[in-house]
């Protein structure tokens, strides 16, 4: 029976660490969605695409050859790992998010990883809400924004102000945009992980992939 846990929140809530834990004890795999905008991104400022020419930008997003695994991830051959987290991808990414070409797109790459891996656990914005309604589980992480902005800081250095106003203008456009906004769903469940142990956190959801995964026949 193939599992598949829906992780989805805002930048800093938490997502990669616990989405990597939790698959990990699960024995899934475990795919960032986010890298995949990021990774397109970086592809198109490399080669000067213009980001808001949605066909061409769309076009790399249809024919490149992504590469991903756990710890990094290539576009058409590139070792994109580092530069997918970099200032000038960051800035750029969201434009590239609201283009719904490149999200048919990705959504589609998504659900094949997911047929491919025989489930996993997938994070990003819209996995509960849109590429994959049906998951066992669907989880809304959130944290403060100051918690947020802080998390960030510890990772890659920064001021934390700046920080903390990029992530409020960053959730902005993800929950405004037209297609696939970041949102909960209903049937989703919402942690607020700012003052939680990622421990703990990881131990609530693999109890409740475990209460929601369907029955083994009773036959089979
Ligand atoms: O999680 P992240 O910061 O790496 O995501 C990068 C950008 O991609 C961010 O602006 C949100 C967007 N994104 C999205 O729109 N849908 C997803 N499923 C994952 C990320």
């Amino acid at each position: 029976m193939k599992i598949v846990v829906a992780i989805d929140g805002p930048a800093g809530a938490g997502k990669s660490t616990i989405a990597k834990a939790l698959a990990d004890q699960l024995k899934l795999r475990y795919l960032d969605t986010g890298a995949m905008y990021r990774a397109v991104t970086f592809a198109a400022l490399d080669r000067q695409v213009e980001l808001n020419d949605e066909q061409a930008v769309a076009k790399i997003a249809r024919e490149c050859i992504m590469q991903i695994d756990d710890d990094s991830i290539s576009i058409d051959g590139v070792d994109a790992t580092k530069a997918i987290r970099g200032q000038e991808v960051t800035r750029a990414v969201s434009v590239v998010a609201t283009n719904s070409l490149v999200r048919t797109e990705l959504r589609n790459r998504q659900r094949r990883w997911v047929d491919e891996n025989s489930g996993g656990v997938v994070e990003g914005r819209d996995i509960g809400s849109v590429v994959f309604p049906d998951a066992t589980l669907k989880v809304y992480l959130t944290a403060s924004p100051m918690v947020r902005a802080q998390r960030r800081v510890a990772q890659s250095g920064g001021d934390v102000d700046q920080i903390a106003r990029e992530i409020s203008e960053r959730d902005q456009r993800d929950s405004s945009r037209s297609d696939s906004p970041l949102m909960k769903t209903n049937d989703s469940i919402t942690i607020d992980t700012s003052n939680r142990p990622i421990d703990e956190v990881v131990m609530q959801l693999r109890r409740l992939v475990s209460q929601n995964e369907p029955a083994v026949d009773a036959q089979g």
